[in-house]
């Protein structure tokens, strides 16, 4: 049987961390394409010589062709650029909308059948906009967020609690960026939830209310850090996960931004971060779970910020015709 293949569009850090972890998880053969020639093609080939060291199966090529991700099986999308101190996602819109017309278009062309897995920011209305100009089905076509903050949040809850990372899960739910909903309720250890850990004496509302305000602001500590760019190893995992879920038909139940319409969470169509289920139809179901007043309080204000950022991508977009 042939291998998968995948393909990234973008190769700058996230992307070369993406073609280093499909070929260490043996995903499939990657082509990077980017329009910096020369970087697509030096990164693949560095990385498949570390292929005999590593012991891993995988051929690496880089491409500024679009032709050259033909039938992939996978798309992950990380084309565009990334913020600057003081820039929040949503400062992106202008460039990185006209980058998503072009890369739509190539997925059009070349890769229909492909389950696409977005990253460039401001995420929730880049997927919206991939997802118009490839026109591919709503559920083959995806944004990775929701696992990266969910994995920040498990990650700030883990070191709070002094437990290892695998026994803590959690959801973030909501756009990704400022409003997005780190929810408490069902984030837990080892099937504790966190409000009952907190009676337990395990931590206090105040560290609680600190570490989901380090969550919502996650990215841009980093940013903060790095001064030059943005997040790139843990984006990198998280859409790998998802990329797996398909690839492997897991049916994973991971968090991440889907179209959601038919009235679940009282929508009709937008891309924001609900809990999915991928399989090897891509997002098999957007789950729908019991939100309190609070919590539908946030996700509301999410969602009319996300609206807010898909309006402002169709004007770019408007303009770039
Ligand atoms: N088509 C293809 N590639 C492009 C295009 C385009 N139209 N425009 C820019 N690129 C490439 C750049 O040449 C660069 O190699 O996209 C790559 C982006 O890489 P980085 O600048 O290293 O950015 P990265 O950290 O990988 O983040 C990419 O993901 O998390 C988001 O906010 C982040 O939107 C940003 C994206």
């Amino acid at each position: 049987m042939a291998r998968n293949k995948i393909a990234l569009i973008g190769a700058g850090n996230i992307g070369g961390t993406l073609a280093h972890l499909a070929g260490l998880k043996e995903l499939g053969d990657v082509v990077l394409f980017d329009i910096a020639d020369g970087i697509p093609q030096g990164k693949g080939l560095d990385i498949a010589e570390s292929s005999p060291v590593d012991c891993f199966n995988a051929s690496f090529s880089g491409t500024t062709d679009y032709k050259d991700i033909e039938g992939a099986d996978v798309v992950i999308v990380t084309a565009g650029v990334p913020r600057k101190p003081g820039m929040s996602r949503d400062d992106l819109i202008g460039i990185n909308a006209s980058v998503m017309k072009s890369v739509g278009e190539g997925i059009k062309q070349y890769a229909p059948n492909a389950f696409v897995i977005c990253i460039t920011n401001p995420l929730d209305a880049m997927v919206w906009a991939l997802r118009e100009v490839s026109g591919l089905p709503h559920n083959k076509v995806v944004g990775m967020a929701g696992v990266l903050d969910s994995a920040r949040f498990r990650y700030f809850l883990a070191e709070e609690f002094n437990v290892s990372v695998e026994d803590v899960t959690a959801f973030v739910l909501g756009g990704h960026g400022d409003t997005m909903v780190p929810l408490e309720r069902y984030s837990a250890v080892a099937g504790i939830p966190v409000p009952d850990l907190i009676e337990m004496g395990w931590t206090t509302r105040e560290k609680m209310d600190e570490i989901v305000q380090r969550t919502r602001d996650g990215g841009a500590e980093i940013v903060g850090l790095l001064k030059t760019g943005s997040a790139f190893y843990a984006p990198a995992s998280s859409a790998i996960q998802m990329a797996e879920a398909y690839l492997k038909d897991q049916r994973r139940l991971l968090p991440c931004a889907a179209w959601v319409d038919g009235g679940k969470y009282g929508q009709d169509g937008i891309y924001v971060g609900v809990p999915t289920i991928i399989g090897a139809n891509g997002i098999e179901e957007v789950v729908e779970i019991k939100l309190n007043d609070d919590e539908q309080a946030m996700f509301d204000n999410s969602i009319n910020a996300v609206k807010g950022l898909i309006e402002a991508t169709k004007e770019q977009m408007a303009k770039a015709d």
